[in-house]
């Protein structure tokens, strides 16, 4: 180890009042690990290794780990593996997005003080892959994602399965008395058949394409399935190339998280029709690196956009059968003339020069289409605003009821999850198919924002046959779910936002084609209830309280002002 090492185990020294007692220290450590001199002028590549026995999306990353050592070894480089948080939505309460603030932070700085030239990012489930980016954003060093990839879907009683768009698929079934307890023991088994993150366009997915369409994941690397060779020879590029970035010093990831790059994964976020939850995380992304407010800019895109991509929810089929389709470099292929070419790629190339030769989606397949013969039309994300929802809200109008999109109809008001959940199959609830399920009190300060903004048809109305309502909330929805359910209105009601002054009968308006949801009362009415309105109490202790006294809204990506 040299004394002035510009890369490798020379950087970031431990601070002892004496450099030189410090690069000894070091050389003494490494050597109890087998390293010599040979080893420490290499550059180092950190991996970040979210497996854990909580996060079974991950189950399959010790492979996939083992594969990115490999292609860092063959390169020439040294791989250091190191362990961070990891968060599986189904096994953190009350939700994950509590929680991926202080994953961004310890992921930040663990970055920041360990001495690696290049760093591979192992994620997969919801919240990982954005805090990891969040992360390396405010870093600024080369780094590249690789995710652990989707599950394979399974089979019951001749239906194809996959999570989690069909667990809510046949939970509706079960609550409307058409699917048994036993039958849904049996379907249960089939519903997460392997390793990987959930194998539909939800939140996890979507993530991961946008990645690749950003530019800061290899090509082809967002949709092979979980523990696949595919998915492995990934994660061996992966090590090769993270050398070379350590070599090179860069790009790092604001060299390629650039306005151009937003716009392309914006472009396939909405030609995806994917999960609302990435417009919450590419706001936090936008922020900091220093690209303005998201909402204009997705307004914009999604307008122009439209589907291509036939996955559930707001389609038919899976990931596994996206990757055979031809995964994204054909979906990019397909939006070519919608994109910036010119955006650089951590793989070395722009996209327009990844492209090159791609002659689209294959015609001996129809999960991709083109844009002269879409799935749907421009509009499957749309950012709405009004009195409602001063600052923005999502309504992801791709996987909503077209006979909800003008709608009017009186408020009933839940104070929070917990109430929802008391009240939600009361017998004697005041509620008809034209009621407006308002949901409150589930937004960053509120409650951490948590999946719940896709209220359950009320009991009652499920067992007569609705299938769908208008829902509003300051909450996010799982990217698996669907139904009419306007989500994130900002400001929320923690904060003082109008969806806090809603009460029981109040008429509410969607518009989806002017883009409004509007409460119509008058405002007069409004002034009275905002000065009886009083803020929530803070939690008392810990990460919860101070994510509450610095969480920004919604539309600013719900993350922490002072990074
Ligand atoms: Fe991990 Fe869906 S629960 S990706």
């Amino acid at each position: 180890m040299s004394s002035d090492s510009p890369r490798g185990l020379g950087r970031k020294l431990t601070s002892y009042g004496d450099p030189d007692f410090s690069r000894f220290m070091r050389r003494a450590f490494l050597a109890s690990a087998g390293f010599d001199g040979a080893d420490l002028e290499r550059p180092i590549v950190g991996i970040l290794d979210t497996s854990s026995d909580f996060n079974p999306c991950h189950r399959d990353m010790p492979a996939l780990l083992q594969a990115v050592k490999r292609g860092v070894l063959q390169a020439g480089g040294l791989p250091f593996a190191f362990p961070t948080a990891s968060l599986h939505e189904i096994f953190i309460s009350p939700t994950t997005m509590v929680l991926r603030n202080l994953v961004a932070m310890e992921t930040e700085e663990l970055l920041r003080a360990q001495p690696m030239d290049a760093v591979v990012m192992l994620g997969g489930c919801d919240k990982t892959v954005p805090a990891q980016l969040m992360a390396a954003l405010s870093v600024d060093l080369p780094a590249l994602h690789l995710v652990t990839g989707p599950m394979r879907t399974g089979s019951w009683q001749g239906q194809r399965l996959g999570a989690c768009t069909d667990c809510r698929r046949l939970w509706a079934q079960h609550r409307a008395g058409d699917l048994s307890a036993d039958q849904l023991d049996h379907a249960v088994l089939e519903l997460c058949a392997t390793g990987g993150t959930c194998m539909v366009m939800g939140s996890a997915s979507t993530m991961a394409c946008l990645l690749e369409a950003a530019g800061l994941a290899l090509p082809g690397s967002a949709t092979a399935p979980s523990g696949s060779g595919a998915r492995l020879r990934q994660g061996v590029a992966a090590g090769r190339r993270a050398v070379q970035l350590a070599l090179d010093g860069g790009p790092t990831a604001r060299q390629i998280f650039t306005a151009d790059a937003l716009h392309n994964a914006l472009t396939v976020l909405c030609a995806l029709s994917g999960s609302t939850n990435a417009v919450v995380h590419l706001a936090a992304f936008a922020r900091r690196a220093g690209l303005g407010a998201l909402l204009p800019n997705l307004d914009a895109v999604a307008r122009q956009t439209p589907v291509l991509v036939d996955c559930k929810p707001a389609g038919s089929r899976y990931m596994e059968d996206l990757h055979n389709a031809g995964g994204m470099p054909a979906v990019l292929a397909a939006l070519r003339p919608l994109l910036r070419l010119d955006a650089p790629t951590i793989s070395g190339s722009t996209l327009g020069q990844l492209l090159e030769g791609h002659t689209g989606p294959g015609a001996w397949q129809d999960l991709i289409h083109g844009l002269d013969a879409p799935l749907q039309p421009p509009g499957a994300l749309r950012v709405l605003h009004g009195s409602l929802a001063p600052r923005g809200a999502v309504l992801k109008a791709g996987a909503a009821s077209p006979a909800l999109f003008q709608h009017r109809g009186p408020a009933l008001v839940f104070d929070g999850p917990a109430d929802a959940a008391a009240r939600i199959d009361d017998p004697d609830l005041p509620v008809t198919p034209d009621t407006v399920l308002v949901l409150r009190g589930a937004g960053p300060v509120g409650a951490g924002m948590p999946e719940a903004g896709s209220l359950p048809i009320p009991r009652k109305l499920a067992r007569a046959g609705v299938k769908d309502m208008v829902r509003v909330s300051d909450a996010r929805m799982s990217g698996t779910a669907y139904g009419t359910v306007v989500l994130h209105c900002a400001p929320e009601a923690a904060v003082g936002g109008p969806i806090a002054l809603v009460r029981d009968g109040d008429m509410v308006q969607l518009d989806v084609a002017a883009g409004r949801i509007e409460l119509l009362v008058a405002d007069d009415v409004l002034a009275a209830r905002r000065r009886a309105w009083r803020p929530p109490a803070l939690p008392e202790r810990g990460w919860a309280r101070l994510q509450v006294q610095h969480v920004l809204q919604a539309d600013e990506g719900m993350d922490l002002d002072f990074l």
